[in-house]
C-alpha cells in the first residue's frame, strides 16, 4: 500500500517534471539568441561505458548545436590523463566554454587555472571538480538523496521498523576518485546507520568505510570481483546475505554476476541507480529492485541554460532557477570543493522499482520492447 502511494506521488512528480519541462523547452528553443552562433562550447565526458555518459553528451550536442553553437564534444575513456590532454586541446583550440564530467575530479587543477587565464568559463556537468577556484558552477542530482533513496528503500523491503532480524547487508560504493561515490555512500550508511549499531543489520565483511568498498572506474568487473571475495569469504558456508547496496547500476550488475555463481542463499535486496537497460531488465526479472533514475535531459538542459546564461553575460544566482525548465534547488553553500563553496543547481532523483517502470516511459526516454515486458531505450 505504502510502495503503491509512493508510486502514485512519485508518477505525478515526475509527470510535473515532464509536461513542465516540455512547455518550457519549447519557448525556450524559440528564443535562440543568434549572436552566440560562432560561439564553440568544450564538453569533456568521462567515459562512453554507460548508457548515461553517451545520453548526457548526445543531449548536450543537440541543445548547443540547435541553438547554433558550435559544439567540441570528447570522451576520455575513463582515463583521468588523456581527459586532461582532451581538455588541453580545446583550450588551444579557443572554446568560449567549458562543461566537464570529471573522470577524476581532483586532477584537473592546472589544466583549468589554463582555462581561468583565457577566461574561459568551467562548468562542472554532475561530478564536482575539486581543488581548483576556476570552476564557477555545478549542475548535479541530489547525490546525498540518491544513497538515502537507496538505503531507505532497503530499510523498508526488510521490514527493519517491523521485524527483529537481524540481517546481513553489504556495500559496493563507486569509485573513489568521483566527489559523488562519497556523497552516494553518506547517503546510503546514514539512512541504515540506527540499525547497523543497533545489531540488526550486520555487515559481516566487516566493510563499513567508503573506503572498503570503492570500486575503481566503477566497472562492473571491478564489482564482481570484489563481491565474489565477500561472499567466498563470509557468505559461502550458508550464511544469508539480505542485501547489496550498490552505487550505480554498473556495480550492481556486477554484484547480480557474482551472486550467480558461489551463493546459494536467498537472493538478497540489490539496489543501484542511473536506470540502465540492463538493470530496468534485472528489475523486470526480479534480480534487482530498483534503481535511482536521474533524468540526464533534464539535468543537460538545465546546464545548457546555465552556460547559455554565461555566454550571453548574464549571471546565474538563486533566482535562476525561476526561469529553468524543471524543478531544480540553487544552493550556494553544499558543495564545496576544498577551495570554495562551488554555486549549484541540483535536480531531484526518482525511485524506480518493478511498480513504477512506465513512469520511465512517461518521461519520453524509454519504450516498451515488442513483448511489452522489459524497457528498451526510446533514441
Ligand atoms: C554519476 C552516476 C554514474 C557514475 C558512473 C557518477 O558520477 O553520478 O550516475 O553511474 O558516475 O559513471
Amino acid at each position: 500500500m505504502k510502495k503503491a502511494m509512493a508510486a502514485i506521488l512519485s508518477a505525478a512528480m515526475l509527470g510535473t517534471l515532464v509536461s513542465c519541462g516540455n512547455s518550457k523547452n519549447e519557448s525556450k528553443e524559440s528564443e535562440n539568441n543568434s549572436s552566440n552562433a560562432g560561439k564553440t562550447i568544450g564538453i569533456a565526458m568521462p567515459n562512453q561505458n554507460l548508457d548515461r555518459w553517451n545520453s548526457d553528451g548526445e543531449y548536450l550536442k543537440q541543445k548547443f548545436e540547435s541553438a547554433g553553437y558550435k559544439v567540441e564534444l570528447t570522451f576520455s575513456s575513463g582515463d583521468a590523463t588523456k581527459q586532461n590532454n582532451d581538455i588541453i586541446g580545446m583550450i588551444d583550440n579557443g572554446v568560449d566554454l567549458l562543461l566537464v564530467a570529471a573522470v577524476d575530479g581532483s586532477r584537473l587543477s592546472k589544466t583549468l587555472d589554463a582555462a581561468k587565464e583565457k577566461n574561459i568559463p568551467v562548468i562542472a556537468y554532475d561530478r564536482l571538480i575539486m581543488d581548483t577556484n576556476a570552476v564557477t558552477y555545478y549542475i548535479t542530482f541530489d547525490n546525498e538523496s540518491v544513497g538515502k533513496m537507496q538505503g531507505e528503500y532497503v530499510r523498508d523491503a526488510l521490514s527493519l521498523d517491523t521485524t527483529d532480524g537481524p540481517y546481513n547487508i553489504e556495500f559496493i560504493a563507486g569509485d573513489a576518485n568521483d566527489n559523488n561515490a562519497k556523497v552516494f555512500f553518506k547517503g546510503e550508511y546514514e539512512a541504515l546507520e540506527d540499525y547497523i549499531e543497533s545489531g540488526k543489520l550486520n555487515i559481516l565483511s566487516g566493510k563499513k568505510k567508503f573506503e572498503m568498498v570503492t570500486t575503481p572506474g566503477w566497472s562492473t568487473e571491478n564489482a564482481e570481483k570484489h563481491m565474489k571475495t565477500i561472499i567466498k569469504d563470509y557468505y559461502s558456508d550458508g550464511e544469508q546475505l539480505d542485501a547489496v547496496i550498490c552505487a550505480n547500476d554498473s556495480t550492481a550488475l556486477g554484484v547480480i554476476q557474482a551472486l550467480e555463481s558461489g551463493y546459494n542463499g536467498k537472493a538478497p535486496v540489490i539496489v543501484g541507480q542511473d536506470g540502465d537497460v540492463a538493470n530496468l531488465k534485472a528489475i523486470v526479472d526480479g534480480t534487482q529492485a530498483m534503481t535511482v533514475f536521474k533524468n540526464v535531459k533534464d539535468e543537460a538542459g538545465v546546464a545548457y541554460e546555465v552556460c547559455k546564461t554565461l555566454l550571453d553575460g548574464g549571471i546565474p544566482a538563486a533566482d535562476f532557477v525561476k526561469t529553468l525548465p524543471v524543478d531544480v534547488k540553487y544552493d550556494s553553500d553544499a558543495y564545496n570543493n576544498n577551495v570554495k563553496y562551488v554555486q549549484s543547481y541540483i535536480l531531484a532523483p526518482q525511485l524506480i522499482d518493478e511498480d513504477n517502470l512506465q513512469l520511465l516511459v512517461n518521461a519520453g526516454l524509454y519504450k516498451w520492447d515488442s513483448n511489452n515486458k522489459y524497457l528498451e531505450s526510446a533514441t
